[in-house]
């Protein structure tokens, strides 16, 4: 299906999430003939540029990052839709400017009046962008023409300020014309969740406390902070990675079925589970979370320094950049199960995964046998660095005796799928278009992630730097992050 005609205005086109993931996935778009029939771009920023010079800096972007060979045809045709406009909500007449060049567009090129308005802006213009938009009326719907707005992470930094800035969109625009990005929900094996869990019969009747024993989200890297430095030192990876990223996994993971797969119910059940996390107080938030700095180390072939040392990080820093938290959810399903979540930069591998643990069958009739290499039930989902489903069980190794070995079955959807490689932001985009925001944020769900990590920022900021491991970049992370699980006789499972 094609969406509608429309324009496609891209706030911040000279930056890098433009060239790197919006143009590629346009681009991809654009060679599965899944842009509408009458389209244009246009490229908005603060610095003057000529239409040439955008297109030119734009294919230069593509060449770089699509993620298949660049067809010229296709390149091209999707460039002659690229316009230059300047933007920049200090200057009010820059936002007049836009909407006259909009309406000419729209007369030229026929797209309609719908129009999309993309912000792949550092966070702080968000707010004011969208307030110059509504104030010259760009994002009042009329005449059946629709007005919506992408938004990128990070939404806030705290409860307070993502309630402040869902406020103030929202005197400005409804809900629905509302687009909040999170790139995980772009990824396949992370859509599949939901229809692993519900469009199959036999995994809802044990999804439940009776038959978990816990849950582990880890989200690894082996990537430090590179030129990121600034950005990642008043942000660290409590608020980079878990109210989004890992908080989609767990809401995902945890959510109730809901009545029909459509944005609002879908979205409402992801709310509802991420209110349920419990808030913990302050001396049990210290208690069930780890934070830890990286320290000089080796990666691969290459030599990594200390998290300080990362050009315009303070030397002193506190900042994370490794996470682990034990979260309860209050609800009856998943009351006593615990969710513990890791994420951290600068390790040992690349892995990103959603490990279920099921309880131990009651082992009485096999003792006797080699009880210590029995495999723990583990379904896995694994989401990089290979998409995968996984279930480890136990069978017994052939012979006269009876001994038992763990193994495993492993799904892996390279072997299955045959799909052309994506940036994982073309059906994001696609959504924006046809008006499907199921795969986006609504306010609520934004407010209730933020809402459970507030106690631990709150205990972080209280205690200062008492209480910040260190882990040696390359490692697997700080010690105590094992240590949150043996408390409670329990480990990460391993990489395989
Ligand atoms: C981004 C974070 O949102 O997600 C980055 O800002 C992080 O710090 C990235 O590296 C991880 O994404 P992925 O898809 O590689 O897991």
């Amino acid at each position: 299906r094609k969406p509608e005609n429309c324009a496609f205005v891209i706030f911040g086109v000279s930056g890098d999430l433009t060239h790197r993931l919006v143009l590629p996935s346009l681009y991809n778009l654009a060679a599965e003939n899944l842009l509408p029939e009458k389209f244009c771009v246009v490229g908005a920023a603060r610095r003057a540029m000529s239409n040439d010079e955008l297109r030119d800096s734009l294919l230069k972007g593509l060449r770089e990052f699509a993620t298949r060979p660049v067809d010229d045809v296709v390149a091209h045709q999707l460039l002659q839709c690229v316009t230059f406009v300047e933007a920049d909500s200090k200057d009010p007449s820059s936002f007049e400017t836009l909407k006259k060049h909009l309406d000419a567009l729209e007369c030229s090129r026929g797209t309609g009046g719908n129009r999309l308005f993309y912000l792949a802006t550092p966070p702080a213009a968000f707010a004011p962008t969208a307030r110059e938009l509504g104030r010259v009326g760009l994002m009042k719907e009329d005449n059946g023409a629709w007005r919506r707005l992408v938004i990128e992470k990070p939404f806030g930094t705290d409860l307070a300020s993502a309630k402040a800035l869902n406020a103030e969109l929202l005197k400005i625009m409804d809900e629905h014309q509302i687009y909040r990005i999170d790139h995980y929900l772009g990824k396949e094996t992370v859509q599949n969740i939901l229809v692993l869990r519900f469009a199959n019969g036999m995994f809802e009747p044990i999804w439940n406390r009776n038959h978990i024993d816990h849950i582990q989200i880890t989200v690894e890297e082996r990537l430090g902070v590179g030129h990121r430095g600034g950005f990642y030192d008043a942000t660290g990876a409590l608020r980079d990675m878990v109210p989004n990223h890992l908080f989609q996994l767990m809401s995902l993971v945890a959510m109730e079925p809901p009545t029909r797969f459509d944005a609002h119910s879908v979205r409402s059940e992801k709310a509802e589970v991420l209110s349920a996390i419990q808030q913990p107080s302050e001396a049990e938030a210290l208690k069930s979370s780890v934070r830890a700095q990286y320290l000089a180390g080796r990666i691969g072939n290459a030599d990594v320094p200390d998290y300080r040392k990362v050009p315009d990080v303070r030397p002193g820093s506190t900042t994370e950049t490794y996470v682990a938290l034990k979260l309860m959810i209050d609800n009856w399903r998943w009351a006593g199960v615990p969710f513990y979540l890791r994420t951290g930069k600068a390790l040992a591998h690349k892995r990103t995964e959603v490990a279920i643990k099921f309880k131990q069958a009651p082992l009485s009739m096999f003792s006797g046998t080699a009880v210590d290499r029995l495999s723990q039930n583990f379904l896995t989902i694994g989401i990089a660095p290979t998409e995968t489903i996984e279930l480890q069980f136990n069978a017994k190794i052939p012979g006269p005796s009876v001994t038992i070995d763990g193994v495993e079955m492993k799904f892996r959807y390279g072997d299955y799928f045959k799909a052309d490689p994506s940036t994982g932001y073309e059906t994001l985009i696609y959504d924006c278009m046809i008006g499907d925001n199921i795969l986006f944020q609504r306010a609520d769900g934004v407010e209730a992630g933020w809402q459970a990590v507030q106690p631990f920022l709150n205990a972080w900021k209280n205690a200062g730097s008492n209480g910040i491991e260190t882990y040696a970049a390359g490692s697997d992370g700080p010690a105590c992050a094992d240590d949150l699980l043996r408390r409670d006789g329990r480990s990460w499972r391993k990489f395989t």
